[in-house]
């Protein structure tokens, strides 16, 4: 059998999704082609499974996959030109916009989600409030519909890379690169945080970087599938997508998740580009989750010394189990990052990590107050005040007695 777009394209994905090597599928591939010279064609699917490469349960999952890489979906006013990619949820593809003449991306939602109108509900209105954001750092959210029983989601189209592609070739950021992408995605979560719209998934795949070093933070108001937690669980599930981003919070399903959440999934973010290593690892999904909840975090500058005590200080800060002892808004956390890319402290984080810092925070800022704390600050602590207190009044009473003495001994008898 000739090999056709199917069998090319399965042959992509599986060596994409890494249920084989490349080696592995060449090798099919010239089965086939002996087995078609023979007169008994057989397809990829076939040939790997022959071989015992893939299962048909991996392959059924796959099949799933293959449907949604052929841009069949018609989309009016759209002209679908190719496959940007696909994650643990939706297809990306890249296209046309007509009316406008302009380069666009689609994230077309599987018919699995499409069917289901709690979820549709909620695609559309966090895609509105999505699109009335506007920042450099956010991809841009332009459009959301419905075409032949799909729904899409028309964003700006990114030229670039994902933070995720260099991670997973293994590169460790440095302090002052990581440092630059950092503080772009804060402010855009600064920018919609302001605005009542929480991400939720922050994560390294969602940070596509421009040629320009510009970075944006895509899927901002692309609503999850269900509860964080039953996401979290889906995704942890499958061979890709591991919850090694996600917050304590969100694990435990609470349902009221606050914007401290993506601030701890950029710390955890942060985290993984300056070690190199997610800050949770264990050998299931289930396992990473619950270090999330229980485990202390190990502190990034104990495994890349070279990191400055001061980033290391923000991340734990920005990864603290408890929402209310993260900072408590992104504008803070900013002013930390920003004081560090100019070589001073991280205050806000001196002051997480010890309240007697807080008096340091103090007297460096400027037009500072006397306060008492300043006062005992510049003078020793109460207990060293109160020996000073009794050393004066002993003194004052020694004086007076030596006074008292002199008089007497003065006085003619
Ligand atoms: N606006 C965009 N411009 C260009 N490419 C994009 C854009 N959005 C997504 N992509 C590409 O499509 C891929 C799939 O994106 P998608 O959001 O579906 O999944 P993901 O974020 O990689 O993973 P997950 O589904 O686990 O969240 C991305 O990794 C990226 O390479
Ligand atoms: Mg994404």
């Amino acid at each position: 059998m000739a090999e056709t777009n199917v069998d090319s394209i399965l042959g992509r994905i599986v060596v994409d999704k890494q249920f084989c090597t490349d080696a592995e599928v060449r090798e099919c591939f010239d089965v086939m082609k002996n087995l078609a010279r023979q007169g008994r064609p057989h397809s990829l699917s076939d040939a790997l499974l022959a071989q015992g490469y893939i299962t048909q349960s991996q392959l059924d999952r796959l099949n799933q996959h293959i449907d949604e890489a052929r841009p069949t979906h018609r989309i009016p006013g759209f002209q679908i030109l190719e496959k940007l990619g696909a994650g643990a949820m939706a297809t990306v593809f890249k296209a046309k916009q007509l009316s406008l003449d302009r380069i666009v991306a689609i994230k077309v939602l599987p018919k699995r989600l499409s069917e289901n109108p709690e979820y549709v509900v909620r695609f559309y209105k966090e895609g509105k409030a999505a699109a009335k954001l506007n920042h450099t750092n956010i991809v841009q959210a332009i459009d959301v519909g419905e075409a032949g029983g799909f729904h899409y989601f028309v964003m700006e189209y990114v030229e670039g890379k994902t933070v995720y592609d260099d991670l997973a070739k293994g590169l460790v950021y440095s302090e002052t690169d990581a440092l630059d992408i950092i503080i772009q995605i804060a402010e855009a979560l600064e920018h919609a945080h302001e605005r009542g719209l929480i991400h939720r998934d922050v994560k390294p795949k969602n940070v596509m970087i421009t040629s320009d070093g510009i970075a944006k933070l895509a899927d901002m108001g692309l609503a999850r599938e269900a509860a964080d937690q039953e996401a979290a669980q889906m995704e942890a599930g499958r061979a890709y997508g591991t919850p090694y981003y996600i917050s304590p919070e969100q694990i435990r399903g609470e349902l009221d998740i606050g914007f401290q959440a993506d601030i701890y999934s950029l710390g955890a973010m942060f985290y993984h580009m300056v070690t190199g290593r997610v800050p949770f690892e264990a050998p299931t999904p289930s396992a990473v989750m619950h270090k999330h909840l229980k485990e202390q975090l190990v502190p990034p500058d104990h495994l890349n010394t070279e990191l400055s005590v001061g980033v290391a200080e923000v991340i734990e800060v920005m990864m603290a189990k408890k929402p209310d002892e993260r900072y408590l808004s992104v504008k803070l956390l900013l002013e930390d990052l920003r004081n560090i890319q100019s070589g001073g402290p991280p205050l806000h984080a001196h002051r997480k990590f010890d309240p007697h810092a807080l008096v340091d925070l103090e007297k460096s800022s400027p037009g500072t107050d006397v306060t008492l704390e300043n006062v005992l600050e510049n003078n020793g602590n109460p207990e060293d005040l109160g020996t000073k207190i009794l050393i004066i009044v002993l003194s004052g009473l020694l004086l007076v007695a030596i006074l008292f003495i002199i008089v007497l001994m003065s006085k003619p008898n």
